[in-house]
């Protein structure tokens, strides 16, 4: 069985007392919550201090990005090293917001999932179409490319990894795919997955879904078979909200 992980991903959002009240409540809220897993992903400036206030709790720390470079000169970057040196446990990588703002593409996803592995962290690696690939019919392809790209030669480590499906019409939207439409994503990326690296290991990975994910509908997401958890944006800067999903999700 694989355990669910639901992780909020603060994007741009959240400075000083505003984080550390926020991961506060997060932990209150889910102090008796077993069988889940909790993470939480603020922006740079506030992980050392967030790492402190989740040390000894159920929730975990994720970061937002990380280069793939050791060291060196790459102004603005944060290495793997630095992020395990604030205590950070989990980080997402390609999120969509990276590959349309910010040049993301899959060759970089791939070189950074390779960069967390190597230092002990465990990467979200994200996929998920544009409205428009989906409208053309080119969803399954470009979620394949993505998901084959990405992963690619990550060898054993590949069992460490979380994916997590977020198509770029549902985020910040309010426009959610249905479970069912989530569902069949779902299972092409494990389908995907089992070709690539056989089905015991694909079998362990876990898919989260993203993307208006809400307290409303939450539980009907994650019972779906092939989800296994949650990413989180707007819902995630709400202790209540954050927490009625991850309840969903027990
Ligand atoms: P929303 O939950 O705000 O749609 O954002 C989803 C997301 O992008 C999480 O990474």
């Amino acid at each position: 069985m694989r355990t669910k992980i639901i992780a909020g991903n603060w994007k741009m959002n959240m400075t000083g007392t505003a984080a550390l009240d926020l991961i506060e409540a997060v932990k209150r809220e889910v102090a008796d919550v077993g069988k889940v897993e909790v993470v939480v992903c603020p922006p740079f400036t506030e992980l050392k201090a967030a790492a402190a206030a989740c040390a000894g709790s159920n929730v975990m720390l994720g970061a937002q990005n990380v280069h793939w470079a050791e060291a060196g000169a790459f102004t603005g970057e944060i290495s793997a090293a630095m992020l395990q040196s604030a205590g950070v446990k989990y980080v997402i990588i390609g999120h969509s917001e990276r590959r349309q703002y910010f040049g993301e593409t899959d060759e970089t996803v791939n070189k950074r999932a390779k960069a967390a592995l190597a230092a002990g962290l465990i990467p979200i690696v994200c996929v998920g179409e544009t409205l428009e690939e989906r409208d053309d019919g080119r969803m399954e392809d470009v979620v394949v490319r993505q998901t084959k790209a990405g992963l690619d030669g990550l060898g054993a480590d590949i069992s460490r990894i979380v994916i997590a499906y977020e198509p770029v019409w549902a985020i910040g939207t309010g426009r959610t795919a249905t479970p069912a439409q989530a569902q069949e994503v779902h299972a092409l990326i494990r389908r995907t997955l089992c070709e690539t690296v056989g089905g015991d290991v694909a079998n362990g990975i876990r898919i989260q879904y993203g993307g208006s994910m809400k307290p409303e509908n939450a539980k009907e997401l994650l019972s779906q078979p092939d989800i296994d958890g949650g990413l989180i944006g707007g819902a995630a800067l709400k202790a209540e909200s954050f927490a009625a999903i991850i309840k969903a999700g027990v």
